[in-house]
């Protein structure tokens, strides 16, 4: 009888502990409705990357349009950062790419035309990580 519970206790701290940690669990339309959104949040990012590559290639980090497709781009994360996605790493991902941008934005208003080359290609580096993953 004894030797019955403990089998018993030693099962279920194995069942426990084998648990993978909770993510959301999502259905098929869910998840397709999740990857419109974010395919929508990526055309929107398309038109000020280029702007921003071509600028940067001019060296023209003082035009205004440097902060405001920065901005642009702040925005358009913000909404992806909304999205809780079933894949943990993406949710890391689209964090890093908010703290990136925010940095590239502190850069930009502080006129450092090396500190901005240098937080641009950082931000990129971001971009091409989640794209290697999951594009
Ligand atoms: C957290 C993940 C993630 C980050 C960060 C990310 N992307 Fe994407 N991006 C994707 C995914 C996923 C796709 C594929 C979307 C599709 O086609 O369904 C994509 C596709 C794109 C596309 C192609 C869109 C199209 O369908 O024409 C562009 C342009 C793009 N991303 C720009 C950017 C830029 C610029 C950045 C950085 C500022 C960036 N992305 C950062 C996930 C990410």
């Amino acid at each position: 009888m004894k030797l019955t519970l403990l089998c018993l206790m030693l099962i279920l701290l194995g069942a426990c502990k084998s648990r993978p940690e909770p993510t959301p669990e999502y259905s098929k339309s869910q998840k397709r409705n999740m990857e419109i959104r974010i395919d929508e949040i990526m055309e929107r990012m398309d038109w000020p990357e280029f702007a921003l590559v071509k600028m940067s290639q001019n060296k023209m980090y003082d035009h205004p349009d440097f902060k405001k497709y920065t901005d642009e781009l702040i925005k358009q994360n913000d909404r992806l950062v909304k999205i809780e996605h079933w894949e943990k790493s993406f949710n890391r991902l689209s964090k890093r790419m908010a703290s990136d941008l925010d940095e590239l934005k502190a850069a930009v208003e502080s006129k450092d035309q090396l500190l901005i080359n240098q937080k641009w290609k950082q931000a990129k580096v971001t971009c091409k990580k989640c794209h290697d993953i999951f594009e």
